[in-house]
C-alpha cells in the first residue's frame, strides 16, 4: 500500500475544502498561473476563434477590459432581474418552457435540480433535443401553455435542435389558440437568425462572443431561468465571485490543486460522486464542462495529441448498487471525485428520524462515502473529496467556478484551447450534410430505385442511403414524400 498524504486544502473564504489524502499521488500546489492572469485581464484567450474569454466577469463585472463590457455585464443582471419581478407581480405566467441544447441547457437543469422546492416561483420544463416524442411528452406535461413562458436560448442562435423546439413549441401555441411572440423571450448574439426571428417577442437578452456557452450559467443563459424559477441570483454569483478569489491565487488554490489532480492522476477517467441527490446532474454538467473543453486533438502548437478527461457519474450511494462494483474490484483506470454537504435535516423533521438506534438517514449517507472511499483506497483506487457546507445558490456558484477554474489552469498543463470545441462543430456540419443527402434521395425517388442506383445519383454512402429510406419507409412515407419531391 502506497503512504496517504495528508493533504486538506480548505478555503476560508467559502467554506469549502479538497481533501487529497487519496490520490495515491502527491499533489503540488499550482506553480504557474500567468496564463490564467493574461485572460482574465482580456487576452485573446480562445485563439482559435481569436476571442476573448470572459465568464470570469460575469460574476464581477468591476473586472471586465473596458467600461462598454462591464456595463453591458451589469445592464443583463438588472434587466434579468426587473423582468423576472414584473413577470411575477404581473402573475400571467407560472411555467417556463427553457429550449436549448448543451451549454445551453445543461446549466440551468443542473441548477433547476440541485435549488428546485416546493416554493419555486415557476415550473420549469426542457425541450434540450430535437426528438420528436421528447417535443410532445414534454408538452404533454406542461400543466397550461398559455400561462407558460418559452425561453429559447442559444448563443449562436443558429443551432437546429434548438430552432427546431422553437417551431414546434410555436406551433404548440398556435394549435392552443395562442399568440407565441407573447409567450417568448430569447436569449442570443446580437444579429444571429434567433435574434432576428426573435425582435417582437417579449424581450431579448443578450450573449456574448466572449463567454463560451459551456461557461454561460452566469450569464443571462442561467441567470434568466433561475431568477424567473425565483432562485436567489446574487447569491450564485457571490458564490461564484468568492471561489473566483480563492482560485485567483497561489495560496491553497483549491482549483490550482484540482488541475494538479488531473494532471497527476492523467489518463484516467473521472467518476464524480456527489453524495446528494440535489447535486446528481453536477456529473452531467461537468461531463459537458470538461470533456468539451479539454477533448481535443491538436494543442496550441497544432501538434496531434488526442486529449481529454473522460467524465462520468450520478450520484452516492445509489451509484453503490451500480457500477461502483467494477470501480472497487475491476479495470483500475479512474479516479473518484466525491463531493460531500455537511448539512443534515434538523433531528425533529420527518427525514431527521432515527431509522436505527441513534442513526439516522444522513449518518448512512456520510457513512456510505466514507466507506466507499476507504474501500476505493484499500484496493489503490485514487479519490479525492470536495466538502461543501450545504447546496443552495451559493454553493452552486462557487461549485460551478471550481471546476471552471480547473478546467483553465488543466488545459494550460496539457497546452489546449479549452475555449472552443472544434468536434462539436463538426458534428453540425455532419448532420447537415446527411439532410442534404436525404433530400437527394427524395427527389430521386419519383420511380423505384435499388440503393446502388441511389448512391451512384446522389453520391452519398451506401450504409447512410440505407438508413435514411429505412426509417421513411419504416412510417410509410417514403412514396408519398418520394413522389412529392420527384414532381418539383
Ligand atoms: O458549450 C458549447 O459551446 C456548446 O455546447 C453549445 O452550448 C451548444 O452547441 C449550443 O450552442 P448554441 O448556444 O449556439 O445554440
Amino acid at each position: 500500500m502506497k503512504r496517504p498524504f495528508n493533504q486538506l486544502i480548505k478555503c476560508e473564504l467559502t467554506k469549502v475544502s479538497l481533501d487529497l489524502s487519496k490520490t495515491l499521488i502527491p499533489v503540488n500546489p499550482i506553480s504557474d498561473i500567468s496564463a490564467m492572469e493574461k485572460l482574465e485581464a482580456g487576452g485573446i484567450s480562445n485563439t482559435t476563434e481569436k476571442r476573448m474569454v470572459g465568464h470570469y466577469w460575469l460574476r464581477d463585472p468591476n473586472l471586465a477590459p473596458t467600461a462598454e463590457i462591464k456595463r453591458t455585464i451589469e445592464d443583463s443582471i438588472s434587466k434579468i432581474k426587473s423582468f423576472a419581478s414584473k413577470i411575477h407581480s404581473e402573475g400571467n405566467f407560472n411555467h417556463l418552457l427553457v429550449i436549448g441544447i448543451g451549454g445551453s441547457a445543461l446549466g440551468p437543469q443542473f441548477v433547476t435540480s440541485a435549488l428546485s422546492t416546493m416554493n419555486d416561483k415557476m415550473g420549469i420544463s426542457f425541450f434540450d433535443n430535437t426528438d420528436p416524442d421528447g417535443f410532445e411528452r414534454t408538452l404533454s406535461k406542461i400543466p397550461n401553455l398559455s400561462k407558460t413562458l418559452t425561453i429559447v436560448i442559444s448563443k449562436s442562435g443558429g443551432t437546429k435542435e434548438t430552432r427546431n423546439g422553437m417551431l414546434i413549441a410555436q406551433e404548440a401555441y398556435k394549435r392552443a389558440g395562442l399568440d407565441f411572440k407573447r409567450h417568448a423571450v430569447s436569449v442570443t448574439g446580437e444579429g444571429s437568425e434567433l435574434y432576428n426571428y426573435s425582435t417582437e417577442w417579449l424581450a431579448q437578452f443578450p450573449m456574448w462572443d466572449w463567454v463560451g456557452g459551456r461557461t454561460s450559467e452566469m450569464s443571462a443563459v442561467g441567470l434568466l431561468p433561475a431568477a424567473l424559477q425565483g432562485f436567489d441570483i446574487d447569491l450564485m454569483l457571490n458564490g461564484a465571485r468568492e471561489m473566483d478569489i480563492n482560485t485567483r491565487g497561489k495560496e491553497n488554490n483549491l482549483a490550482g490543486f484540482l488541475a494538479q489532480t488531473w494532471m497527476a492522476l492523467k489518463g484516467r477517467a473521472m467518476v464524480v460522486l456527489p453524495y446528494s441527490d440535489r447535486l446528481e446532474l453536477i456529473s452531467k454538467y461537468l461531463q459537458q464542462l470538461v470533456m468539451e473543453s479539454l477533448g481535443k486533438k491538436h494543442n496550441r502548437k497544432g501538434e496531434v495529441v488526442f486529449e481529454g478527461l473522460t467524465v462520468y457519474g450520478n450520484k452516492g450511494s445509489t451509484d453503490q448498487h451500480a457500477y461502483v462494483q467494477q470501480l472497487r474490484d475491476g479495470l483500475n483506470n479512474f479516479f473518484a471525485v466525491f463531493i460531500r454537504v455537511l448539512k443534515s435535516p434538523k433531528i425533529d423533521s420527518i427525514s431527521g428520524v432515527e431509522v436505527e438506534n441513534g442513526i439516522r438517514a444522513a449518518d448512512y449517507l456520510d457513512g456510505f462515502f466514507l466507506g466507499t472511499r476507504r474501500a476505493l483506497f484499500e484496493a489503490e483506487r485514487p479519490s479525492l473529496t470536495i466538502t461543501i457546507p450545504e447546496v443552495n445558490a451559493y454553493y452552486v456558484g462557487a461549485l460551478i467556478a471550481l471546476f471552471e477554474r480547473a478546467v483553465g489552469f488543466y488545459a494550460e498543463l496539457i497546452d489546449v484551447n479549452a475555449y472552443d470545441q472544434p468536434g462539436v462543430e463538426a458534428g453540425k456540419k455532419a448532420a447537415t450534410d446527411v439532410l442534404n443527402l436525404q433530400g437527394k434521395i427524395l427527389s430521386s425517388l419519383d420511380t423505384p430505385k435499388s440503393i446502388g442506383e441511389l448512391v451512384s445519383i446522389t453520391g452519398g454512402a451506401a450504409d447512410e442511403i440505407y438508413y435514411i429510406c429505412q426509417r421513411l419507409a419504416f412510417n410509410g412515407n417514403l412514396k408519398e414524400v418520394g413522389d412529392r419531391y420527384g414532381k418539383r
